[in-house]
């Protein structure tokens, strides 16, 4: 399948999945970054690594739907078969998200069902939780909520604040995301009636 990353910032984890898509054997191709901000860093990144990259302004429209609409419309145009989220900073409204369901994946920096939501690694500290980590999940309209494809867990250590723990979660998504996409890709993990089914083999 071909495959858009769709970000907003500095893309990490963008960087990190075009690198691992460029392996022998790798079940998708990255055909395109596209950010929804015009100035996000990862744009240069994506230039720099040879991908064709795209903006779809949210700004240049009078609502959410007609931004959506446009953000269809450029994906169907370039062929894209499967989205991934990666520091993508829009809500998708329901209409976006069942066009793409099934075909749209998202990383959450927590343990999902915990700490859905922004600053989740405050979030972690003020709970006092232990283990933290992050989620690859397919996209359902609820927030943070959908069936989970994979996850890696860090320790919480006694004196670490909020940039010390996103960091060490941060450094488990660049191995985590590259792996739970060519799952997806590979057929290998698939959403069927709102869950997930691992096959072991095509
Ligand atoms: C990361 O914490 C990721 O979990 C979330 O957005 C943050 C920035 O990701 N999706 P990136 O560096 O832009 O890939």
């Amino acid at each position: 399948p071909k495959a858009a990353i769709l970000i907003s910032g500095r893309g990490s984890n963008m960087v990190t999945l075009i690198e691992a898509a460029r392996a022998p054997g790798y079940p998708a191709r990255i055909g395109l970054v596209l950010s929804n901000r015009p100035g996000a860093g990862g744009l240069a990144r994506a230039e720099a690594a040879g991908i064709p990259t795209a903006t779809v302004d949210h700004k240049e429209f009078p609502d959410r739907p007609a931004f959506e609409r446009a953000l269809d419309a450029r994906l169907r145009r370039e062929g894209i078969d499967l989205l991934v989220l990666a520091g993508f900073m829009r809500v998708l409204t329901p209409w976006f998200v069942e066009a793409w369901a099934g075909r749209m994946l998202n990383i959450h920096p927590s343990l999902l069902p915990l700490f859905r939501g922004t600053h989740t690694h405050a979030q972690a500290l003020a709970a006092g939780v232990r283990v933290h980590g992050c989620t690859v999940h397919f996209v359902v309209p609820e927030l943070d909520a959908g069936p989970i494809v994979a996850q890696a867990a860090v320790p919480v250590l006694p004196d670490d604040d909020e940039d010390a723990l996103a960091a060490r979660v941060l450094e488990q998504e660049h191995r985590l995301y590259p792996a739970a996409l060519a799952l997806v890709a590979g057929g290998r993990a698939v959403l069927r009636d709102g869950r997930v089914a691992f096959a072991a083999d095509l």
